[in-house]
């Protein structure tokens, strides 16, 4: 039988937290027609929910008990831990959805919990902000399949972009980390991009239509290129890692020129410095990758030889 239907509890949702998050969690639930049940630290902060006809729980423990799904939106893992361990045996059967965010560690750690203890769990990562959610957010989730498909239809509520990305509950951590990872790189390519020409006196806003057709034309790359990290080939086919290397020297000395700190270019300098030293001069650009994956053993034995 599917658990997000009601299976004669009070309602099919009950949801832990009422912060800025939780709350857009809850109307987003409300709005798709589950009946939910809320609980929060802070009472007041169900109000809101209960005049659109949410049911307003005193304790977690009656949270827990009037739906066989449980969202968890907290500020953090101790929290979150603090609020659901002291409930384990009621926990029992129940899909605990963790929309609170912590590391992949974190994650392992709660999905070793639920197993213990008979709780069906799933991981989630919210991709977005409050004002996205139950309309164009993010949300990904990674754990047991099938508590994913029995909670799907409360799940796709949250966001057109809820999605299940695998049975490992680390996943989604280690997605939204490495989502972060391409949005600061490229964000402080643009900012590095901008200061030169401020420094130079050049209007940058005529800066933008060309650093959005780069992301075009560089996103247009990413596909082949992650092919190439699947397969350990680094083919030049566009240019050489030594071509790119010799643009690097001249964004370098550009914002020396202009007296800019050296950060962002010295990084990316050094990572390529690494791999010609490697002898992958004559690859393509995803060669790099080479330089940033060095296994733990390899950084612990080189850092020993020193
Ligand atoms: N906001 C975003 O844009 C966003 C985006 C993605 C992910 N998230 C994640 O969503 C989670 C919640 O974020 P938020 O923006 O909703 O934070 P928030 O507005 O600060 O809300 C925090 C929630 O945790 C509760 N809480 C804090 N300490 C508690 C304790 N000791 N015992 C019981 N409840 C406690 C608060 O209850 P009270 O009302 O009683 O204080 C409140 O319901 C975080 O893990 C965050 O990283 C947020």
């Amino acid at each position: 039988m599917n658990t997000a239907s009601r299976n004669g509890h009070g309602s099919t949702v009950a949801l832990l937290g009422l912060g800025l998050m939780g709350t857009a969690l809850a109307k987003a639930v409300l709005k798709a027609g589950h009946p939910l049940t809320v609980w929060n630290r802070t009472a007041s902060r169900t109000e809101p929910l209960t005049a659109e006809g949410a049911t307003a729980a005193g304790t977690v423990a009656e949270a827990i008990a009037a739906a066989p799904v449980l969202l968890v939106c907290l500020t953090n893992q101790a929290v979150l831990r603090e609020v659901l361990h002291p409930q384990g045996p009621a926990l029992v059967g129940r899909s605990v959805v963790n929309l609170t965010t912590g590391t992949s560690a974190d994650a392992a750690e709660n999905a070793d919990w639920a197993e213990q203890h008979g709780v069906r769990y799933l991981e989630g990562v919210i991709m977005s902000t409050p004002p996205d959610v139950g309309g164009t957010a993010s949300i990904l989730f990674g754990g047991d399949p099938t508590v994913y498909a029995d909670c799907e239809p409360v799940l796709r509520a949250l966001g057109e972009g809820a999605i299940h990305i695998g049975v490992a509950p680390t996943l989604p951590a280690l997605f939204d980390v490495a989502m972060l990872s391409v949005t600061w790189s490229v964000l402080n390519g643009y900012l590095h991009g901008a200061a030169l020409l401020r420094a130079a006196g050049a209007p940058t806003e005529d800066f933008l239509p060309s650093a959005l057709g780069v992301l075009e034309v560089v996103g247009a790359w990413l596909p082949d290129y992650t092919r190439q990290i699947e397969t350990g080939v680094y083919p030049a086919f566009d240019a050489t890692l030594n071509t790119h290397r010799g643009g690097m020297a001249h964004l370098l000395a550009e914002s020396e020129a202009l007296g800019l700190r050296t950060d962002v270019p010295a990084l990316l300098c050094s990572l390529a410095d690494r791999a010609i030293a490697a002898g992958r001069g004559s690859d393509g650009y995803t060669a790099l990758i080479e330089e940033i994956y060095a296994p733990q053993s390899a950084v612990q034995s080189s850092t020993a030889a020193n």
